[in-house]
């Protein structure tokens, strides 16, 4: 079974300030976009990448691609993205050739994963689970909260899950291709992953270990963390 990779890489990063689109932002030098496909590239596991780009960033994403060096036994194609990230994953399934089972889809916002990471992803698809998701324990005791009776009045606290049994995820999240394609055509309302599509048909999603360099830059000082975790990583 072959597998493709579709990066969602269309949305505007607004949490991480004013600027270029998230993906497009630096990271060492080199747009956090490319960071993110090569990770996906690195897998030998990997034939294909669709890059869903900023609606109007296709062809400037094109020419980064070309730009760049990038493994020559995969192939990139870039499609424009939607308002929302599921859209976006959409569009991105719609241009996949026939003969890709195995689907990831991967942020462009987590550019440092480790290429274990995917390749464990793979495997467990690989292994017969329609959904994988790569998933960290949780340092952050979490508490389920009440909406203020109006901003900047206090949360109350309505209850504690059991720290053990939550776990932190973050992709590439993997899938049985028809699967994945099913859970689009049939599951509507806000989704934050595509894996919890799935559970809304009622499949399997099961876990991999996640990777802490899998984390997902989504404020300021977390492009202080990525550029710390690339300068070791040029050490
Ligand atoms: O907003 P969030 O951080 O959850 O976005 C995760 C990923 O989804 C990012 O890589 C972002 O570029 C992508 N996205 C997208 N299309 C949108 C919104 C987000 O491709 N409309």
């Amino acid at each position: 079974a072959r597998t493709a990779a579709v990066i969602p890489a269309a949305g505007r990063g607004v949490r991480l300030g004013p600027g270029a689109p998230k993906a497009l932002r630096t990271l060492g030098g080199t747009p956090m976009l490319i960071h993110a496909v090569r990770a996906m590239a690195d897998s030998r596991a990997v034939s294909l990448v669709v890059v869903v780009a900023p609606p109007e960033g296709a062809a400037e994403v094109r020419t980064l691609l070309d730009a760049h060096a990038l493994p020559e036994r995969t192939e990139f194609v870039v499609v424009p993205g939607g308002e929302t990230r599921q859209e976006s994953v959409k569009l991105g399934l719609d241009a996949l050739p026939p003969g890709y089972d195995i689907v990831l889809v991967h942020d462009a916002a987590r550019p440092l994963v480790p290429v274990d990471t995917v390749d464990a992803v793979v495997e467990a698809v690989r292994d017969g689970a329609p959904a994988v998701v790569p998933a960290l324990p949780l340092a952050d005791t979490v508490k389920q909260v009440e909406p203020a009776i109006a901003p900047g009045e206090p949360e109350p606290v309505v209850a504690t899950p059991d720290r053990s049994l939550l776990r932190a995820v973050q992709t590439p999240q993997g899938f049985d291709r028809d699967t994945l394609v099913r859970a689009h055509e049939t599951v509507t309302g806000d989704v934050t992953d595509d894996a919890s599509m799935i559970e809304r048909l009622g499949a399997a999603v099961v876990t991999v270990p996640g990777h802490e360099e899998a984390f997902k830059v989504t404020r300021p000082l977390d492009l202080v963390l990525a550029e710390a975790v690339l300068a070791r990583r040029r050490l």
